[in-house]
């Protein structure tokens, strides 16, 4: 009796083993829903100790799709926001040329030093750093031909407020490409139209599935 007593505490069916799974069940829910919070509600700044995800190519999202949808022109002055470690900015800014301009905003200043020395190496030198968040940009109004920014917006915590702020320091005819990608901020489509309305944009076009797409957007009047 006392060893049949003895084997049901210590058993994977005794009382012990049942409190053990029990245990496990709790430990998986709460680091399910820690998780899932994390998912949910983060909002720290892509972390630069993975800065070598970033130089992977992102389907739909290429260098050239980019260069159709945002036709860069000689002598411009384009603003991109959130350059990470430069996978774009390296690519659009010689297309400026010696007279054009690209200028780069980001909240971190190693993502902003890493994409200075690339650029030193390869010779680029019409790249203008601004540490600075997206929400309040350090520009006058009016001051750009276009503004571009790829899997940022959604890394935002105000992409309204952000949107707005690229609004008013585009020229009135100004065009901003936003490229989102399925990621856990990923912004679809259909929140970025009602978003880019309320900062005084609308989407001209989409290119791309919804999961991987370039939007162009322009001052609502233009
Ligand atoms: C996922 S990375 C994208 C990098 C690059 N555009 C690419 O596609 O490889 C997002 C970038 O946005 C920047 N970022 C996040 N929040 C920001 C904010 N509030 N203001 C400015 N930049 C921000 C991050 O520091 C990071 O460099």
């Amino acid at each position: 009796m006392t060893m049949v007593h003895q084997r049901r505490l210590d058993g994977p069916d005794g009382r012990w083993g049942e409190m053990m799974r029990h245990a496990r069940a709790l430990i998986g829910a709460g680091a399910a829903a820690a998780v899932a919070t994390w998912w949910f509600t983060d909002s720290a700044p892509y972390p630069y100790s993975q800065r070598w995800l970033l130089d992977l190519p992102l389907p739909f999202l290429t260098l050239r799709r980019l260069d159709r949808v945002l036709r860069a022109r000689e002598g411009e002055r384009i603003l991109e926001i959130g350059p990470g470690t430069g996978l774009q900015s390296l690519h659009v800014a010689p297309q400026l040329g010696p007279d054009g301009r690209l200028d780069i905003v980001d909240v971190q200043p190693e993502m902003l030093d890493h994409v200075g020395r690339r650029a030193k190496e390869r010779g680029i030198d019409n790249i203008v750093p601004s540490c600075t968040d997206a929400h309040e940009l350090p520009y006058a109004d009016d001051s750009f031909d276009a503004a571009y920014l790829v899997t940022a917006l959604g890394e935002i915590p105000d992409p309204t407020r952000t949107l707005a702020e690229l609004r008013r320091v585009l020229k009135p005819f100004g065009r901003l490409v936003v490229g989102e990608f399925f990621d856990r901020h990923q912004i679809r489509p259909s929140t970025l139209i009602a978003l880019a309305e309320e900062a005084g944009l609308r989407v001209a076009r989409l290119y791309g599935p919804p999961f991987a797409y370039y939007a162009v957007l322009r001052p609502i009047g233009a």
